[in-house]
């Protein structure tokens, strides 16, 4: 069994004790691809260091919205000019979180840069990965105004309802399951993961956050992305194997970069 983890980040400083070791030992456990997901600016410079080092591991480049702050537009420029890199595949993650930030300022610019890094991802034609945080209106609304519907994407650790689902799959978009289905009370999340066709949806950890059951509450790694495909699996009535095949087969559709730069 070959699994794709479509979202990670370790850049994090809780792998700096064993990153190379735990990277070092993950192709043989069955974790195939990695995508490493740039937040902060010093993030996206790890991740670019992490994809010169792992073959297996590819990158997103972009801003968190809850890392904006202090940064000039000339990192939308240096957004642009590494995802020229063979094995930069997304513009991510990007988006609005108005769970961490209530100020209506700050909310504007998460905004702004949410906008500019949408049309970074149209214009080099990079597929995006979107993080929205208790602000599901918003960021439809905004999606809308700016035809986020031409460009691919995936939102990630999709925690809204399933009418919300819905409306990102008719704009094209994958829903990304994480750890947080196999919670006993994730009524909607495990609503989503039943009904979503089995062909839109990917798996991600967000590691090191998120931690699947039985491991809820420990650091997180790609590792445990088989408890998450085990209760997809369970909802659906399906096997673990149908899920972690249908689930790569969508990223590589949507990450054509991997494939790529594999041939
Ligand atoms: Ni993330």
């Amino acid at each position: 069994m070959k699994i794709f983890e479509s979202h990670a980040h370790y850049d994090d400083k809780q792998f700096d004790g064993d990153r190379d070791a735990l990277l070092a030992a993950m192709q043989k456990q069955g974790i195939e691809t990695v995508v490493n997901v740039g937040s902060t600016f010093e993030g996206c410079q790890k991740t670019l260091a992490l994809t010169k080092k792992y073959q297996f591991v590819y990158g997103a480049v972009g801003i968190h919205p809850s890392e904006i702050e202090g940064l000039g537009e000339d990192v939308c420029d240096w957004i642009w000019e590494k995802s020229q890199l063979p094995k930069i595949v997304a513009i991510g993650e990007i988006g609005l979180d108005y769970y961490w930030e209530k100020d209506a300022g700050a909310r504007q610019r998460q905004k702004e840069w949410f906008i500019r890094q949408l049309e970074v991802a149209r214009e080099v034609g990079l597929p995006v990965i979107i993080h929205s945080r208790d602000a599901a209106e918003d960021t439809i609304r905004l999606m809308e105004e700016n035809h986020a519907e031409q460009i691919p994407g995936v939102v990630h650790c999709f925690s809204y309802s399933l009418e919300m689902a819905e409306a990102y799959l008719r704009m094209g978009y994958y829903i990304g399951i994480g750890g947080v289905v196999t919670f006993r009370n994730a009524k909607k999340v495990k609503e989503v993961a039943r009904e979503v066709p089995l062909d839109r949806i990917l798996l991600e950890t967000d590691s090191p956050y998120l931690s699947p059951e039985p491991n809820r509450g420990k650091r997180n790694s790609s590792l445990n992305l088989p408890y998450v495909a085990e209760e997809i699996a369970r909802i659906r009535g399906i096997s673990l194997e149908e899920v972690a095949e249908a689930t790569r087969e969508n990223a590589r559709r949507l990450f054509r970069k991997v494939e790529e730069t594999m041939a």
